[in-house]
């Protein structure tokens, strides 16, 4: 088993997988490249005390294959790659660390760009950047991005008015019932949005910390006990923003809304679940397009950082998303599987066109 031959039932037309170790300081490092036929491979690195060597792989040729379609769908120039860390991050994580992760990340000369994501953090991007130019997420100080949430939860409310035009013939979500699952980062960005706009917000977080801050600036919005109770509420939409797999066959069945929109990735638990989702009469807009907004902050970064032309981006998910339901709608299949349609039809055709030799200005 590997990434040839195969890796438990995972994609791996991975161009390229690098292993990276520095023994004194203890990193131990793998990032995928899954394609850079739209550009470099950009996409976070997971830090994460993994079980096993064969997890850390598993998941990073997952996660660099979302990333290559989550850009690809973003209409980035860029392809998509991911990097994992094994090992936990509260007792691992130093300079010497992350710098020896820079230098490989450097070593690849472009093909890959690193950013934040589970167990890395801004001010880690800051330091792995002491080592290779390679790197996005940094802090604002650094000419970074900053907290990509915060055009992630935009592009989500994007997604959501398009998915209302869609189902209901208007994107205003002014009374509309909306529950957030996961008041983190994402949710309470999100959360501001629709309540500007007049939606009936109700939410739910197992961190009682996030539970406050909710009862402190929004305390019109109902909080309730858990994700079940949530979703079995009168909603029309559900947004789930925190971990993966929340649609699911216990999820699903039980399920009221008639639209799902939410930042949280991988929401489909197992393939499938989207035609479950579909035969309910569940609008389900894919997470890896409405999410992209975060990825959309970060990659402006390349070209110097300007917020407001990475919003004007992070507004088209509105349009994408339209263009994308109707052609489930027109073609008979479920938006999951027209969105990953789309990725690979501009990955093929705007990938094919480097095969017109153009000499370098
Ligand atoms: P976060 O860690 O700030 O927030 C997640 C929240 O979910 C936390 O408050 C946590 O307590 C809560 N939570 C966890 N398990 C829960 C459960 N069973 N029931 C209810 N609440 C639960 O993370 P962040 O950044 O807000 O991300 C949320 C999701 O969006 C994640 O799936 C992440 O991968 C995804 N995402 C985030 C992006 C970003 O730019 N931050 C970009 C794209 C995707």
């Amino acid at each position: 088993m590997g990434v040839f031959s195969g890796h438990d039932g995972v994609d791996t037309s991975h161009e390229q997988v690098v292993f990276c170790q520095d023994k004194p300081s203890g990193l131990r490092a793998i990032i995928g490249i899954y394609s850079t036929a739209l550009g470099p491979a950009l996409g976070g690195t997971r830090f994460h005390p993994y079980a096993s060597e064969a997890e850390a792989v598993h998941d990073v040729l997952e996660l660099s294959r979302a990333m290559a379609y989550k850009n690809a769908l973003a209409g980035l120039d860029l392809g998509g790659g991911k990097a994992v860390i094994w090992g936990d991050p509260d007792q691992l994580k130093s300079e010497a660390l992350l710098r020896a992760y820079g230098r490989f990340i450097e070593s690849l000369g472009g093909r890959y760009i690193t950013a934040c994501d589970v167990g890395t953090y801004v001010a880690d991007m800051d330091i792995v950047a002491r080592e290779t130019r390679w790197v996005t997420g940094r802090s604002e100080q650094h000419g970074g991005a900053g907290d990509s949430s915060v055009l992630t939860a935009w592009g989500v409310y994007q997604g959501m008015r398009a998915a209302a035009v869609h189902a209901w013939g208007d994107p205003s979500l002014a009374g509309r019932r909306v529950g957030i699952a996961g008041l983190g980062k994402v949710g309470k960005h999100l959360l501001g949005h629709l309540r500007d706009e007049g939606a009936v917000v109700s939410g739910t977080d197992v961190s009682e910390r996030a539970r406050q801050w909710v009862r402190a600036q929004h305390p019109e919005v109902a909080l309730v006990e858990d994700v079940q109770a949530l979703i079995t509420s009168e909603l029309d939409i559900y947004a789930p923003c925190a971990l993966g797999g929340a649609l699911n066959d216990e999820t699903v069945p039980v399920l009221r809304a008639s639209i799902v929109a939410g930042g949280a990735n991988n929401q489909l638990a197992h393939p499938g679940i989207d035609k479950a989702l579909a035969d309910r009469g569940v609008l389900y807009v894919p997470d890896y397009l409405v999410n992209s907004g975060g990825v959309v902050q970060v990659a402006d970064e390349i070209d110097g950082f300007n917020f407001e032309r990475a919003k004007l981006r992070a507004t088209k998910i509105y349009d994408t998303t339209r263009q994308l339901l109707a052609e489930a709608e027109s073609e008979g299949v479920p938006p999951a599987a027209a969105a990953d349609r789309m990725a690979e039809r501009r990955m093929a055709e705007v990938g094919r066109l480097r095969t017109i030799m153009a000499p370098r200005p």
